[in-house]
């Protein structure tokens, strides 16, 4: 018989212990500059920073000398300067200086703001890790790709679960009933069966289809056929990372979809998309026309999202029903239970 802590630690909840030991993305890196930008985390509020050198900052978004928010102050001299005595603060917390005690006066040894214990930057986002990780941010390796262009959707807060929002981007067998208004009409319903590859404390699904590629100016001119094949790569990674990677075996070109998302607190999820593709030829306009059709397709799927009732997703495979086709997201449960239990005293 379970115990009551055990049945509610495997209810991956926004808000579940287990994910202070991870990396989420709490911003862009464009966003954080010399200008205290807030961000909240697994409910949370920090504060990121740059000092004069470009260096990225983030501390617990509270002043410890009367808890006023940090990240109504300013950068001063590359220390992150309360707004409300002007206390100064180093990237570790350390303070450096109260003005109302003078330059040579001694300063309280407990005078520290709080620190995650990380921040790092990856493919264009900031990640912060409030507690030793149990894993790395994954690289997205088309970010560093120079043949690529890249568009950032504007970021969302909805109403929903991380989790399930992680669980969402990973199902394919949804497209034809979410999705109809977008790119779903076509879609079969039938899933093919298919492989899930572990990883670490992540995993990939790679399928290679047939597809109507009505996009691919070859097939008007008489080139390429209309059916041709495409792989998709779906890749998750711990807690909340994914990305889809799409490649044109015929015509050529690969999109890649990343999905990146911050459980900001019981309730809300930020939600962070950027498209890489190497098939536009430079051409900016398509690029926004691919960004555009992309929010509509999360649009759709945040319909359903952010109205659910149950805010986690379990990671006991009795309380819900898996097929076949659900392989992949239920291996991101398997992969949720190990985070639980690695980071379970
Ligand atoms: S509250 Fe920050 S310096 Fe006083
Ligand atoms: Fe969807």
């Amino acid at each position: 018989m379970r115990s009551m802590a055990e049945s509610v630690s495997s209810e991956l909840t926004n808000l579940h212990p287990a994910l202070r030991r991870c990396w989420h993305p709490v911003a862009r890196s464009s966003e954080v500059g010399q200008e205290p930008l807030r961000a909240v985390l697994l409910n949370q509020a920090y504060v990121l920073w740059r000092d004069p050198e470009g260096v990225l900052h983030g501390l617990i978004d509270e002043c410890p000398h009367r808890r006023a928010p940090l990240s109504l102050g300013c950068v001063n001299g590359g220390l992150l300067q309360c707004g409300y005595h002007g206390w100064k603060f180093d990237g570790e917390g350390v303070c450096k200086e109260i003005p109302a005690l003078g330059p040579d006066s001694a300063i309280p040894s407990r005078a520290h703001a709080r620190a995650p214990f990380g921040v790092e930057e990856s493919h264009g986002m900031v990640f912060l890790a409030p507690e030793e990780p149990v894993n790395q941010v994954p690289m997205i390796p088309e970010a560093d790709d120079a043949s690529f262009m890249w568009g950032d959707l504007p970021a969302v807060t909805t109403r929903g679960s991380a989790a399930l929002l992680a669980d969402n981007f990973l199902d394919v067998a949804h497209f034809p009933f979410v999705h109809a208004g977008t790119f779903g009409a076509e879609e079969v319903h039938l899933v093919e069966p298919y492989e899930v590859v572990r990883e670490g404390l992540g995993h990939y699904v790679e399928v290679t289809h047939d597809f109507a590629n009505r996009e691919d100016p070859g097939v008007g001119e008489g080139i390429r056929p209309l059916i041709q094949k495409r792989r998709l790569t779906y890749r998750y990674t711990a807690p909340f990372h994914l990305s889809l990677r799409i490649e044109f075996l015929d015509a050529g070109g690969v999109n890649t979809i990343g999905f990146f998302l911050c459980p900001e607190d019981a309730e809300t999820t930020r939600v962070y998309s950027t498209l890489w593709r190497n098939d536009l030829d430079g051409d900016q306009a398509r690029l926004d026309e691919a960004v555009a059709f992309e929010v509509a397709v999360i649009e759709e799927d945040l319909i359903i999202q952010s109205r659910y009732g149950v805010l986690s997703v379990s990671t006991d495979p009795t309380k819900e029903i898996h097929t076949r086709a659900d392989k992949s997201s239920l291996e991101m449960r398997r992969i949720l239970a190990d985070v639980i239990a690695m980071t379970t005293p």
